[in-house]
């Protein structure tokens, strides 16, 4: 495979579609044997990195489900002039509801915990965790996570739905970054 040039960066090839497919699969049918029997939970869509693996995932689902995007954003209150962070595009009622977070890659944790402790403040009924990737050495929370895909090196990577500079993101196989 031919490395990928994006800014002067060089990436070179990591982990082929094949592989990170049967890590789907493998999500797939675990979610296929525990909501066989459960009403319809929500899938939340991690934008904008995990587009292509809620859509490869959700294709494998053989029981009702529905799926919403969000994104995390920060805005400065005017009262405090302090940061918040909200979640945008939640529209659907998570009340009591299960609710399954869908990232395509957990690197220091931070992004998934903070979503995690925002869904909490809208009562859902239950909230599990499932990401793609996962790279142990970088993971500095200590929340569980429900099921991961594939375990990747503590390097940057792009492909399948993550970006560098919003570049990437297209490509199927997984590149990481090389000197
Ligand atoms: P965390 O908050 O440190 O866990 O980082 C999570 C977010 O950072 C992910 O949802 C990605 O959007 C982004 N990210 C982390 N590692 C990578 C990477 O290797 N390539 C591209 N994006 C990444
Ligand atoms: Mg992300």
């Amino acid at each position: 495979m031919e490395p990928i040039i994006i800014n002067n960066k060089k990436f070179t090839f990591s982990v082929p579609f094949e592989e990170i497919s049967l890590a789907i699969k493998r999500i797939a049918d675990n979610l296929n044997s525990e909501y066989k029997n459960k009403p319809n939970p929500i899938f939340l869509c991690v934008l904008n990195g995990s587009f292509m693996f809620t859509a490869d995932l959700l294709k494998e689902l053989t029981f009702n489900c529905r799926v919403c995007f969000i994104k995390l954003s920060s805005y400065k209150n005017d009262s405090t002039s302090g940061k918040v962070t909200e979640i945008i595009g939640l529209s659907d009622n998570i009340e009591n509801k299960d609710v399954i977070i869908l990232e395509d890659i957990i690197d220091t944790g931070l992004t998934v915990d903070t979503i995690f402790n925002l869904l909490k403040n809208q009562h859902p009924g239950s909230v599990k965790i499932i990401t793609l990737f996962f790279k142990p050495k970088a993971f500095k929370k200590d929340f569980n996570i429900d099921q991961i895909g594939l375990h990747v090196p503590d390097k940057f990577l792009i492909g399948y739905g993550l970006d560098y500079n919003g570049l990437g993101r297209n490509y199927k196989d997984l590149y990481e970054m090389t000197e």
